[in-house]
């Protein structure tokens, strides 16, 4: 019996970049959970992906590759269909924010606040970072922005309001009351500690911008890019009776404008709340954020193409148990290649595709190929049991590692129970035996059952991987329409003649294949530049692009007084994840607290003792309530991280630069 529909989303995507392994890993882990509870029984179980158009970083990057925002947003919006066919993500909606139907479910949101008294006007003069979309509300101008600390602008507005400050005690209450809203429990502390401090109302119409949804109130107004999408979750099943949403996968770094500003404005509206917002972490390269100017972004195709041998559908299957297996759900990791191959050859070359190749051969070579009549061992009919409450108990959980984990600790001990009942002795025995032939209808039968139970369990992980062990296993029903009933022990036809054999991930040399996967990168590198339309050999749009800055005389220059400085400490500053208080010793008799917007790009740890460029005669200013008495020195580009200015010499702190 149906337990039901089940409506999930991955965020929607910027079009200002193209698909890289940490959007991928959204996208997997929606299709993941889709699979799985389609296995559970849920129907219709339907899954929203899309993209998120508006606003003025997808204006600036449309100029700047001298297309229209409407073209551009439609190549990169192309690109992702494109990436996520390709991988073979199972979604049902492609939901894009310039569609018009979105537009009148945004409007329709926008007056239901208005009716019930949740928009006001208000004029608004603050520092925003156009890079991020965002207001910075303590910045005083010239002041960096905390999330990407490029250079905030002084904006005037009128502007329509959205009275948020109504919805503390409200918000506060819904996570008390249903306390798997917000997931993990780590991000949800976080959450509530946050709201207590209190909330302020927030303006969600633009002026400054032209491109996005025009809002139905005098003047020239454009809904805020996030009122926007937040609501495509809505207007992708606009006329159907899927909502509310039971999950929005998110990362972490937007879950405070899904489990604050959505369920607040969806209250605002009287509209049924989602069920649940879970935040991943973040894939991490080199154990540092992506981006473009380390020069560490990873992209999924080349992995896909290089582990698959050719088929992308299979090794994207690779990434995806990868990703899962390495990184525990809700928490940050690392990927590297090499991690990849090693997972890869141990679990999935020498455990499961052994298990697979070694078993068809024998029910082929002993059988005739057919499945041998037979219960199966008690002992490992048990165990398989328990293991799919476990997969089921693990991935209800959103635990997918501890899942995986337990379908490995059955494949070790199957391969302990293939050894131990040496199937290869018993068949030499059966002449004169007669308890041998039982034996070895026995093991065979306990080692192809096992086999079609680790499908079952891990299509979800790896679905076109588990779909070939199915059919050589000679399955004549659909892997993809297999109900959590269907696994339990004994369901084996014997009798069944197993399919043509074929090695599912045979062995992977790490050398070669990273040498192709970086060279493959090379080109997806230059092929989605050509996309977004930025010049093919540089590594960011930033190069070379900008017109400088007006000329300025050689005295203008020597009122910056630049000095070498040494950082001494560092730590994270409470309440803003991108800022690092520091404390740099410039040769003075005390080291000076410098507060720097760096905390994405660099560890604390990594800093310490690092020879730095400081602006040390810039006025203090007050952040976050510490005062920051200089400048870090460091390069941004758009769309990535800022890069500390160094020294390839060994130069004396205090120094000063010239
Ligand atoms: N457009 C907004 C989302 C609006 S949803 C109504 C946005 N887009 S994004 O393209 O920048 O990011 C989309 C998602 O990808 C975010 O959840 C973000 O956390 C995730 N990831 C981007 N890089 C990532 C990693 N390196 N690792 C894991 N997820 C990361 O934000």
């Amino acid at each position: 019996m149906s337990k039901g529909k089940y409506y999930l989303t991955t965020p929607i995507y910027y079009v200002n970049a193209a698909p890289h392994i940490g959007t991928a890993y959204c996208t997997f882990s929606t299709d993941l959970i889709k699979r799985h509870k389609k296995q559970q029984g849920y129907q219709p179980v339907v899954l929203t992906t899309g993209s998120d158009e508006h606003g003025q970083k997808v204006e600036r990057a449309a100029k700047a590759a001298g297309k229209t925002p409407e073209e551009y947003a439609t190549t990169i919006a192309n690109e992702f269909v494109r990436q996520w066919q390709t991988l073979g993500i199972s979604y049902d909606h492609f939901i894009r924010t310039s569609d018009p139907k979105h537009f009148a479910v945004v409007r329709d949101l926008f007056e239901r606040c208005e009716k019930n008294g949740y928009i006001y006007t208000g004029s608004y003069t603050g520092q925003y970072c156009f890079f991020d979309e965002l207001y910075v509300i303590e910045a005083k101008p010239g002041d960096p922005c905390p999330d990407c600390g490029r250079p905030t602008e002084t904006v005037t507005e009128e502007n329509y309001f959205f009275k948020l400050s109504a919805f503390q005690e409200k918000l506060l209450d819904l996570y008390e009351r249903e306390p798997k809203f917000v997931q993990p429990d780590t991000r949800r502390n976080e959450l509530i500690a946050f709201v207590k401090q209190g909330l302020k109302d927030s303006s969600i119409t633009r002026t400054t911008i032209n491109w996005g949804i025009p809002a139905p109130v005098p003047g020239k107004h454009v809904f805020y890019v996030w009122f926007d999408a937040l609501i495509s979750y809505m207007s992708a099943v606009q006329g159907t009776d899927l909502w509310p949403a039971d999950l929005h996968l998110i990362g972490k770094d937007i879950l405070r404008f899904h489990a604050i500003y959505w369920p607040a404005f969806l209250m605002a509206c009287e509209l049924p709340l989602p069920k649940c917002v879970f935040a991943t972490g973040w894939i991490l390269v080199q154990e540092s954020k992506m981006s473009k100017s380390r020069g560490n972004v990873v992209r999924p195709g080349p992995i896909a193409e290089v582990m698959g041998a050719g088929d992308e559908l299979t090794g994207s299957d690779a990434l995806r148990y990868f990703l899962w297996r390495e990184i525990p759900f809700g928490q940050d990791g690392n990927f590297s290649y090499d991690a990849l191959i090693d997972r890869y050859n141990a679990d999935l070359a020498n455990g499961i595709g052994n298990l697979a190749s070694r078993t068809l051969t024998m029910i082929h070579q002993y059988f005739e190929g057919k499945v041998p009549a037979s219960a199966g061992d008690p002992d490992i009919a048990a165990s398989a049991a328990r293991t799919t409450d476990l997969v089921n108990d693990h991935f209800e959980d959103f635990d997918f590692t501890r899942g995986i984990e337990a379908v490995l600790a059955f494949v070790s001990q199957i391969d302990k129970f293939i050894v131990d009942r040496a199937p290869w002795k018993l068949v030499k025995a059966r002449a004169t035996d007669s308890k041998a032939e039982g034996k070895l209808s026995e093991t065979l039968y306990t080692a192809a059952e096992s086999l079609r139970l680790i499908c079952g369990w891990l299509y979800p992980v790896m679905p076109t991987s588990m779909v070939k062990i199915w059919t050589q296993l000679g399955m004549d029903t659909a892997l993809d329409s297999l109900l959590v009933d269907a696994l339990v022990w004994g369901k084996l036809p014997a009798g069944q003649a197993i399919g043509k054999i074929q090695a599912v991930f045979p062995r992977i040399d790490a050398k070669p294949a990273i040498q192709k996967m970086q060279e493959l990168e090379v080109i997806e590198i230059e092929r989605q530049n050509a996309l977004l339309g930025k010049k093919p050999d540089l590594p960011s749009d930033d190069k070379g692009s900008k017109p400088l800055s007006e000329l300025i005389s050689i005295d203008d220059f020597g009122k910056i007084d630049l000095r070498v400085g040494e950082v001494k400490s560092a730590e994270p500053v409470k309440g803003a994840d991108k800022l690092l208080h520091l404390k740099v010793d410039i040769g003075e008799p005390e080291p000076r607290t410098i507060v720097a917007g760096i905390a994405l790009a660099y560890k604390p740890e990594q800093l310490i003792g690092r020879k730095v460029v400081i602006v040390a005669n810039l006025q203090p200013r007050k952040l976050r309530g510490l005062t920051s008495q200089g400048m870090i020195v460091a390069a941004s580009v758009d769309g990535g991280l800022p890069v500390l200015a160094g020294f390839g010499e060994d130069i004396p702190v205090g120094a000063r630069l010239k």
